[in-house]
């Protein structure tokens, strides 16, 4: 079976009671649950991994390379700010889908200034959990064609 990286940035530990306007209400162990059934539905194991720290999250990416077939990464505040994550993705060879649980058009104008968009194949933003759920029925096509 295909595996999936999913990959989360700083402070989405503190789902479930962080600005829940933007990102809603589930905890990331919820949404990690949810990812899981989604996942195995369209026939993917996934490791679902969060982290505050940049060069964890880049270590993740290159040791992705011998491991996954695919990567979905929330970056959260490094997508504008990481050439390092961007460069990691762009050498790992992987396909990359970038999500979001908000929608950063809708906000501060430099949430939307991403570095990973020009490495990924797509991006995915503004539907709460259901981001990661359209982005694993993406990466699922995208292995199959
Ligand atoms: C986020 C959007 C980012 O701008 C923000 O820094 C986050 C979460 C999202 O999922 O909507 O931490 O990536």
């Amino acid at each position: 079976m295909r595996s999936v990286l999913v990959l989360n940035g700083p402070n989405l530990n503190l789902l479930g009671h962080r600005s829940p306007e933007f990102y809603g209400r589930q905890t990331l162990a919820q949404i990690e649950n949810s990812c899981r059934t989604w996942s195995s539905e369209v026939g993917l194991e996934i490791e679902f991994l969060q982290s505050n720290s940049e060069s964890t999250m880049i270590d993740a990416i290159q040791r992705a390379m011998s491991i996954h077939s695919g990567i979905i990464i929330n970056a959260a505040a490094y997508t504008s700010t990481s050439i390092a994550l961007r460069d990691a993705i762009e050498a790992s060879k992987l396909p990359c889908i970038e999500i979001h649980l908000s929608n950063i058009y809708a906000r501060e104008k430099w949430r939307s200034d991403s570095y990973l968009s020009a490495v990924s194949v797509g991006v995915i933003c503004g539907f709460r959990e259901t981001s990661y759920r359209l982005a694993i029925l993406a990466m699922a096509d995208l292995l199959e064609s």
